[in-house]
């Protein structure tokens, strides 16, 4: 009979409930995939806590990670708390024994990462981070093209995160606008998935150079918040922003390609534009995560006269993880990208491997985190082995 993986989840609000529902629709879409049994969720607040387990569908939950960490039946540790916990938890639970899933970014510092590693290959645990835009059908078929070499030789990558949400100079003081529990602001949240996706499409960078920007300085305390949500007064006491609003730069990749990225939450109209552009000598992709299902797809090979981009619909049986949905052409959605995320963790708990992407991925994306922030502190290029 197919093994069962018991799973222990800390927080239970934007990405707590993304993965619940990932976990609970997984069996019925992916029935041959080992199942994740919901066995946990852990919250500080009580009443918080009980509710979510209750409408999620978690069997108990408690309220001290430690209490779940250590639980002796518990198999997997899910890490959705604010950044600044995760490497506190995930060491705890890599000593304990538990393979990890942790969210992006994988935690404040390079320096911290790095122990988040060591500690989950000491244990000898399986580890995955959440870089859920990978499994996006679509940006497994420009991985595809670009693996076969139908795209060429790559020129360019080019990306861009825009979202607009606190744009409103009273939007509260939420945690993802303090360094000391996010680690930086748009950079870390949005421009850590750019870097994950340049890293999974085209490779590794070698040098980057940056700037950023906080345009609003000080905004009023929250009262409460839940992922990009928050409520507050304009006329409540205010804090200082201590994050980058928007962070731009450039980089140049080990394959000879030239990048740029921009990540930014200024960008009124746009509410989660996660986008981005390959060049080659062959043809060109384009991909825009508000449009999830299709592909821009350019081939240089096509007859002149009716050259141009071609919309591909990624619904088809022979699109990544598709055969498992609708009938071609009936489209999925953002949190579709959560669950192919755990049919990954699940397969590779199965085949005995390690998770892809891994700690391993969100060292690395860490590392061009901070190449880039060296970089805007010095004025300079800044080589990512440097750091
Ligand atoms: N993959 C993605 O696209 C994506 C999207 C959003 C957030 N994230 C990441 O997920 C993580 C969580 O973000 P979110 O938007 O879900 O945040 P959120 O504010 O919506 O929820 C955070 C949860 O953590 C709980 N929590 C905080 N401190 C805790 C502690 N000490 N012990 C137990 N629980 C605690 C809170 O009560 C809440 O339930 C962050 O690291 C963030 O960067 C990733």
């Amino acid at each position: 009979m197919m093994k069962s993986y018991r799973v222990g989840m800390v927080g239970y609000k934007f990405m707590g409930k993304a993965h619940s529902h990932a976990y609970r629709d997984l069996p019925m879409f992916f029935p041959q995939v080992a199942a994740p049994q919901m066995k946990l969720i852990c919250g500080r607040d009580e009443s918080g806590v009980s509710a979510a387990a209750a409408q999620f569908g978690w069997e108990g939950y408690v309220t001290d990670w430690r209490e779940l960490v250590s639980h002796p039946e518990i198999d997997i540790v899910d890490i959705n708390a604010p950044s600044d916990t995760h490497k506190e938890i995930a060491l705890a639970a890599a000593a304990a024994g538990k393979h990890l899933f942790c969210e992006k970014p994988l935690a404040l510092t390079l320096a911290d990462t790095r122990e988040m590693l060591e500690a989950a290959e000491a244990a000898g645990v399986k580890h995955m981070v959440g870089f859920n835009y990978r499994f996006a059908p679509a940006v497994q078929l420009a991985k595809k093209l670009v693996e076969e070499g139908r795209l060429g030789e790559i020129y360019h990558f080019r990306a861009w995160f825009l979202q607009d949400w606190i744009v409103d100079p009273n939007f509260p003081l939420v945690w993802r606008l303090q360094k000391e529990i996010a680690g930086s602001g748009s950079h870390g949240d949005l421009g850590a998935h750019l870097i994950d996706l340049a890293h999974f499409l085209i490779g590794d960078m070698q040098e980057v150079i940056g700037m950023s920007e906080t345009f609003v300085k000080e905004r009023p305390l929250p009262t409460s918040m839940t992922g990009l949500s928050a409520k507050g007064s304009a006329d409540a006491p205010r804090g200082p922003v201590t994050v980058d609003d928007a962070t731009l730069f450039m980089a140049r990749f080990a394959c000879g390609a030239l990048g740029s990225f921009e990540a930014t939450r200024f960008a009124p109209g746009h509410r989660c534009t996660n986008s981005f552009e390959i060049n080659g000598s062959k043809g060109s992709v384009k991909f825009d995560f508000e449009r999830m299902n299709e592909l821009q797809v350019y081939f240089t090979s096509d007859d002149e006269d009716v050259q141009g981009f071609r919309r591909v619909l990624a619904t088809d049986p022979s699109h990544a993880y598709m055969d498992a949905w609708w009938p071609a052409g009936h489209t999925i959605g953002y949190e579709h990208t959560f669950i192919h995320e755990v049919v990954e963790l699940m397969r590779a708990l199965e085949e005995d491997r390690q998770p892809i992407p891994n700690f391993v991925d969100g060292v690395k994306c860490q590392q061009v985190l901070e190449a880039v922030e060296q970089s805007i502190a010095q004025r300079r290029w800044v080589s990512i082995n440097e750091v």
